[in-house]
């Protein structure tokens, strides 16, 4: 049976909190339906920091690239949805080429996405379980022929053929052999991730949705309640906006907006690094979206793994994530919240200036990789430049929640990212406007709804541990460094 509508009426105001992935493809689906009075609220002034982070933008969403994958083991699910993101980030592609509708400040030389293929690798020779399910899958759905398993001699001859001579060993570890280690999926590869969120801005903008930016006007402050539904949210600048349905939609600002949460989704960070590879330099081709992969290193493998990484961005910065080791920020929760819980919140540079490094353990995973698989950027006394904490909302299940608060009535939540929703931009607001309209959805009823870990369920993410958490930050060593010299290991082994 299909669920409740929960509006009707197209001309009712709809708010929507946040411009981040969730909150601009909410709005875009929600126009796109007939909503004709949607407005769309940040904190971050995104028309002119344009989703860059050295401009102030410390949302998960605000970064350069992310990451495109469709090998997602036996969840053909995401897969699936996955395929079809693809479809709109190359028509995205295709529109900015035409040039015919350009977002400010974008030229028909911009790309969003680029399909330069994922390589999966860990220590081991062989794929692991993981990579063979999605091998297995993704080859069942008819996309075979873009699967390279390397340490098959003639899959190897096959990728030679297919002119993926360089992206077959991105780290230059089997020259000229045969049998090579690693998968090379050439499904999917990044998105620029502030270019398609400017993208996605601006065509929410044509649709008619409107749009408030700023620090005091569009930051939220609480919602406004009457008879126990909520029927609108007052802004920082005291301003009340009605609202007929209100879309939460803060990535690792939800928890701290709705409470409700607690249990369902916790604040973590993953960490980054980025690295400058200087003009000039002959690594700016060796590294370039042309010739090298993203690439994952022993993703789902425990502390040690989850490091994953990109060819460099048009200003020549490599980035690497790891997410090995998921942190939180435990502090007792504001006030305005009646209950006294101890809840993770983001803290990011711009929030807390003590935070100008990484967890020491990150320092070692991320280091230990560069030293071992690329010593070519130790040996150029290349250093880290930059670090962060990027703050994602994880549920503890990983699937994302889109449903409507059950003891918030007015109150929609689209979160718990989980760390790979990106991707999704150009469709998860569909499932946004299938719950607001009632629609039968398979993915909302089997995965994206309201929920709670069952008794004897095993959490995929182990939430709300609070103070005690050994991921805590107050926890954890920080590194000293603030730059991290990467030739390390390179001069050890001189
Ligand atoms: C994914 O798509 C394939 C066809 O390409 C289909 O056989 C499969 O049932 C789909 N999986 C899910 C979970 O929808
Ligand atoms: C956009 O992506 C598609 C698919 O990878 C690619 O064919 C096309 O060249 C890209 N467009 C631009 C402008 O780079
Ligand atoms: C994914 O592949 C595995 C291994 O071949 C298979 O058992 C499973 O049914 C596939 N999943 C789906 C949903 O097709
Ligand atoms: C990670 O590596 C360290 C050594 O660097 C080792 O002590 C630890 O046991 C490893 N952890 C896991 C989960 O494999």
């Amino acid at each position: 049976m299909a669920p409740q509508p929960l509006l009707t009426d197209k001309d009712a105001p709809i708010v929507i909190i946040g411009a981040g992935i969730f909150g601009l493809s909410s709005a875009i689906h929600l126009a796109k339906r007939g909503f004709k009075n949607i407005t769309v609220f940040d904190k971050q002034p995104y028309h002119e920091t344009l989703y860059d982070f050295d401009r102030g933008c410390d949302a998960a969403s605000a970064d350069c690239n992310k990451i495109i994958r469709a090998a997602y083991g036996h969840e053909t699910w995401y897969q699936n949805l996955t395929f079809e993101a693809i479809q709109d980030w190359t028509s995205w592609n295709e529109s900015l080429a035409k040039g015919t509708d350009l977002p400010p400040g974008m030229t028909t030389k911009d790309r969003i996405y680029v399909n330069c293929g994922n390589y999966h690798i860990g220590d081991e020779k062989g794929a692991n379980g993981f990579e063979e399910l999605s091998i297995k899958n993704i080859t069942a759905a008819g996309h075979g022929n873009t699967q390279y398993l390397l340490t098959d001699p003639k899959e190897v001859t096959r990728a030679r053929r297919d002119g993926l001579n360089a992206a077959i060993d991105p780290f230059n570890r089997h020259k000229g052999q045969d049998r090579l280690s690693g998968h090379l999926d050439m499904v999917g590869g990044f998105v620029y991730a502030d270019k398609a969120c400017r993208f996605a801005l601006h065509k929410a903008q044509s649709l008619g949705v409107k749009f408030i930016l700023d620090p005091s006007a569009g930051q939220f402050s609480r919602f406004v309640e009457e008879k126990g539904v909520v029927t609108g949210i007052k802004t920082a600048d005291g301003k009340t906006h009605p609202a007929a349905l209100t879309i939460v939609a803060c990535g690792g600002w939800t928890p701290t907006l709705l409470p409700e949460l607690d249990g369902l989704c916790e604040t973590t960070a993953g960490s980054v690094a980025m690295i400058q590879i200087p003009e000039g330099s002959p690594l700016r081709e060796r590294f370039s979206a042309e010739r090298f992969p993203v690439w994952h290193y022993k993703m789902r493998g425990g502390a040690n793994g989850s490091l994953y990484g990109f060819p460099i961005d048009e200003r020549g910065v490599m980035k690497l994530g790891y997410r090995g080791t998921k942190y939180t920020n435990p502090a007792l929760a504001s006030t305005s919240d009646k209950k006294t819980t101890i809840r993770s919140t983001p803290i990011t540079k711009y929030t807390s200036p003590s935070i100008h490094t990484l967890p020491a353990k990150s320092v070692e995973v991320i280091r230990g990789f560069l030293d071992k698989y690329l010593p070519e950027l130790g040996a150029a006394n290349l250093k880290v430049t930059t670090t962060r904490l990027c703050w994602y909302t994880d549920s503890f299940d990983n699937h994302f929640v889109i449903d409507s608060v059950p003891s918030k009535p007015g109150v929609v939540v689209a979160t718990g990212g989980s760390g790979h929703a990106f991707k999704f931009l150009p469709i998860i607001g569909r499932f946004i406007a299938d719950r607001v309209e009632g629609k039968e959805s398979d993915m909302l009823d089997r995965f994206f709804k309201w929920r709670s870990l069952k008794p004897g369920e095993k959490a995929h993410n182990v939430i709300m541990q609070g103070k005690e958490s050994p991921n805590a930050l107050q926890n954890v060593p920080m590194s000293e460094e603030r730059d991290l010299d990467l030739g390390q290991g390179y001069r050890a082994k001189l």
